[in-house]
């Protein structure tokens, strides 16, 4: 059910004063423990007279985990909010904005900055495990403490389904959300963006895709990411057409516009 957060509610939940978007720090600074056991390791079997071949192998890893954290800590910036990345998304600056899996707020709150005339409804289904203290109270603290009392609101609900109106929208956006999904889940979700949008509304959406940095950083995990060509076909069939596309640091980035009459 939405919630109209009360500006008047204290910070009981927390007493910090900065949003928390608490992603959990296995995924911010977890490199560094095999980074520094395998350092370590290759320290000691050096340090012990063993050839190159041995050591070697040890260096490469524990470097890897090294180049992952830097690429976590400087590129994915899980824990940061981020400027908006596209200027032209709600270039009136005003309308009603759907954040699709908003999460603790990361992509509400950088759309709020950007566009201080907008109201926000985020929605969430709060399964993410992930994410210390995850769900609607922690997002209406980080809300509340940008000073967005007045103008977003926290919605729990599933966004295969969404619990809204057909064209209630001017526009919606989304940020590490929709990727999580299972394909067929996917396409369901961006026809339910597609429903709710009013005609020509705009869709920023923010996906994970198979690259270079993700590489270093997730290793083997990168084949369950899907590629540009999987968003740019879904997009299309869910009723978009793709104005923009290019990169948001780690992640790709659409800026689509709803075509349904
Ligand atoms: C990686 S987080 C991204 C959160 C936020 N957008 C951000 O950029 O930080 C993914 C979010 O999607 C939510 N989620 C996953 N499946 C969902 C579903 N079926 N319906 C609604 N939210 C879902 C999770 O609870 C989580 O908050």
């Amino acid at each position: 059910m939405s919630q109209q957060l009360n500006p008047e509610l204290t910070t009981a939940v927390s007493a910090s004063h900065s949003p928390n978007l608490g992603y959990h720090w296995a995924w911010t600074r977890g490199h560094l423990i095999p980074a520094a056991l395998f350092g370590a390791a290759t320290a000691a079997v050096a340090l012990i007279g063993a050839p190159w071949w041995v050591w070697a192998p040890l260096a490469v890893i524990s470097s890897w985990a090294f180049a992952g954290f830097l690429v976590m800590r400087f590129g994915v910036r899980m824990n940061q909010v981020r400027t908006l990345p596209d200027v032209t998304f709600l270039a009136s600056g005003t309308g009603r904005v759907l954040d699709v899996g908003c999460g603790s707020g990361r992509m509400s709150i950088s759309i709020a900055r950007a566009r201080p005339n907008a109201t926000i409804v985020g929605l969430d289904d709060f399964s993410a495990t992930y994410i210390r203290d995850h769900g609607s109270a922690n997002t209406e603290r980080n809300l509340r403490l940008e000073g967005l009392a007045n103008s977003a609101t926290v919605q729990s609900g599933d966004m295969r389904q969404m619990p809204f109106e057909d064209r209630s929208f001017d526009a919606a956006a989304s940020s590490a959300a929709i990727d999580h999904l299972q394909p067929d889940d996917i396409r369901r979700t961006l026809s339910e963006v597609s429903r709710v949008l009013v005609p020509g509304g705009q869709f920023l959406l923010l996906v994970i895709v198979p690259n270079l940095w993700l590489t270093i950083a997730y290793g083997p995990l990168i084949w369950r990411m899907r590629p540009r060509a999987f968003w740019r076909e879904a997009l299309s069939e869910a009723g978009f057409v793709i104005d923009r596309e290019g990169s948001s640091g780690t992640t790709a980035l659409f800026l689509a516009r709803s075509v349904q009459e």
